[in-house]
């Protein structure tokens, strides 16, 4: 995944395009370049990341200009698979997020017709096809260019002497933000808040035609309107905001976000939310994730389990387009923070074509998985920057909890005290924030190892495959995740002095079996570090150190534990100097197969 920019206005556009490409760093950062025009296009670009760039760059004169930040699919981070790409003639340059499938066969024709390509990306035939079917209109050249094409795009052309820039879209986000004399394309809202808080969102097959002072909207030849959105997020939402960084900003975020989340429904006495997914004869549900998201459906397959007794699957969207088997009476949902994930919006779409309904769960308005499903619940998380996904999963399970109390069997007692204690999370949250300084202690130790397992029974078994990916992704050390009671099933081999264990012990019929699960880690020698309910005496005398959590019903044990776990992946990774908000390699929203 990359993040693209494009601005045209009356302000020099060099600062204004290396400031939102500041803000689209989360969406790739091996390489980053920006291409601008007074007359001819000046490039500059290199495998380095935007502060680099920005320090090291000669001034570029120019009012239009376009932005890229890179992940690299087609050919290694280099200066000359960066973008923006030029045409033969250094005239036409482009900027593209997602994955062109046929362009080697393009390669082959247009270099048969005489281009010079340079980069191995697949991104150069771009700019190479839009000046072979140029005859002085750019749009029409644009257009007919797109036809060739077949994979996912969102680009942006720019081309020297036209006041004008073109941008189009397919299957990766788009969105336009409208200024006052001037008007901004981007990947994502977060690039575009210093400057408005209008937009209008790019549909797929979409052509914009974006000048100082107007857009006009193409979709196969003809005019289309596309409505103006107001985005309710804040500059402040996309800053640091006094944190050294954007992780730590969002872990502590979450009483809020729990607030925000559940705040236009617990004011209600009782959780009534209309589902078009459960109406019907529904039998099963599934639900499908990637990435941390994918946690989230486990959690939430052991919530609607227990509270609806109904069998309910969770899987994970990449492998479920493999699956051959047809769905009968099953209910889906797509649970997807971006809501771009590639594999995701593939499989809500091969559920729908098997007739299902789906819901998605995601955080952005406007997003691709929004546009797909049949219905769509929001979080309300805000801008979620730092690549490691933390309140983002918070919201999720405070989306999961709400709904899947509103189709509850449970007794009204119970029902209630669910409730009440639903309420509370944003306090028990606090709590555990408030002990920040201890947990930071308390595992310092572990930023010396290469190898940590955590482990957990029930609705705490995601959670360990939770705590062990914000540990890897952050921090470089080898975490795994593991239901406890497989640990004997190979796992046990690895265990030594040098492996601590993480064991997330919940008050609830886990606990016991968690606690011979821990007799026997201790009597490998690994080190044990217990993440424990207040009051619970027994855990000290197992465990080598202890975090306590505050006590909460056993269904919302892990919106502490995670909690927990985050901080402890935060400070690990710190001890270690890592880049925190961009861990090597990674990206925030994977638009790519
Ligand atoms: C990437 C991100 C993760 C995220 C996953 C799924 O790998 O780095 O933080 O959990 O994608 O993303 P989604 O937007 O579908 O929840």
């Amino acid at each position: 995944m990359c993040g693209i920019i494009g601005y045209i206005g009356d302000k020099q556009a060099q600062p204004i395009l290396l400031n939102c490409l500041r803000r689209l760093e989360y969406r790739g950062y091996d390489s980053c370049g920006i291409a601008v025009t007074a007359g001819s296009i000046e490039v500059y670009k290199d495998a380095v990341r935007v502060e680099e760039l920005t320090r090291v760059m000669p001034k570029l004169d120019g009012m239009a200009g376009i932005g890229h930040t890179r992940w690299a699919t087609h050919g290694e981070p280099s200066q000359v698979n960066a973008h923006p790409h030029l045409d033969c003639s250094g005239n036409i340059a482009v900027v593209h997020n997602g994955v062109i499938s046929n362009f080697q066969l393009l390669k082959q024709q247009l270099t048969g017709e005489g281009h010079n390509f340079i980069s191995q990306t697949d991104t150069e035939v771009i700019p190479h096809l839009i000046e072979k079917y140029y005859d002085g209109n750019l749009e029409k050249a644009v257009e007919t260019a797109l036809r060739d094409i077949e994979g996912s795009y969102a680009l942006i052309v720019l081309m020297a002497g036209e006041p004008k820039l073109v941008a189009a879209r397919k299957d990766s986000p788009l969105i336009i933000g409208i200024g006052d004399r001037e008007n901004i394309i981007a990947s994502d809202v977060p690039a575009i808040l210093d400057y408005t808080d209008r937009v209008i969102y790019l549909e797929d097959g979409d052509i914009g035609i974006i000048t100082k002072d107007g857009i006009r909207v193409r979709r196969h030849g003809t005019k289309v309107n596309r409505k103006e959105h107001k985005i309710s997020w804040s500059v402040d939402d996309a800053q640091k905001a006094g944190y050294e960084h954007f992780m730590l900003k969002e872990i502590h975020e979450q009483p809020k976000v729990i607030r925000d989340t559940l705040g236009e429904y617990i004011q209600a006495a009782e959780p009534v939310v209309d589902l078009a997914v459960m109406r019907g004869d529904i039998e099963s549900v599934l639900i499908l994730a990637c990435g941390t998201s994918y946690h989230a459906a486990l959690v939430g397959k052991y919530i609607m389990e227990e509270l609806l007794r109904i069998p309910v699957r969770a899987e994970l969207a990449s492998e479920f387009n493999y699956c051959a088997q047809t769905l009968a009476r099953t209910g889906a949902i797509a649970i997807t923070q971006s809501g771009e994930t590639a594999d995701m919006l593939k499989a809500m779409k091969k559920l729908k074509d098997m007739g299902c309904l789906v819901l998605a769960i995601t955080n952005v308005v406007g997003s691709s998985a929004s546009r797909i499903a049949n219905q769509t619940i929001y979080t309300r998380a805000g801008p979620e920057i730092s690549v490691a996904a933390t309140k983002s999963f918070m919201a999720q399970l405070m989306v999961l909890y709400w709904l899947m109390m509103s189709y509850s069997k449970v007794d009204a007692r119970r029902l209630t005290d669910l409730i009440m204690g639903l309420r509370q999370l944003p306090e028990k949250v606090q709590q555990v924030l408030d002990n920040e300084d201890k947990i930071m202690e308390g595992t310092k130790h572990l930023s010396g190892y290469e190898n940590v397992f955590f482990i957990g029974r029930g609705i705490n078994f995601p959670i360990a495959l939770e705590g062990a990916l914000k540990l890897k992704e952050i921090s470089y050390i080898h975490a795994e995740g593991c239901a406890a009671g497989e640990l004997k099933h190979g796992p046990f081999a690895l265990l030594s002095e040098n492996t601590p264990v993480i064991a997330i012990v919940a008050q609830d019929n886990t606990y016991e079996a968690m606690l011979t699960n821990i007799r026997e880690v201790k009597a490998r020698g690994s080190p044990l570090i217990a993440l424990a309910e207040e009051g619970d005496g027994a855990i000290g005398q197992l465990a080598d150190s202890v975090i306590t959590v505050p006590k909460v019903d056993a269904i919302f044990s892990p919106v502490v534990n995670t909690v927990a776990l985050q901080l402890l992946a935060y400070y690990t990774a710190k001890h270690r100097g890592c880049p925190i908000d961009t861990p090597r390699n990674l990206a925030k929203s994977v638009t790519v197969e």
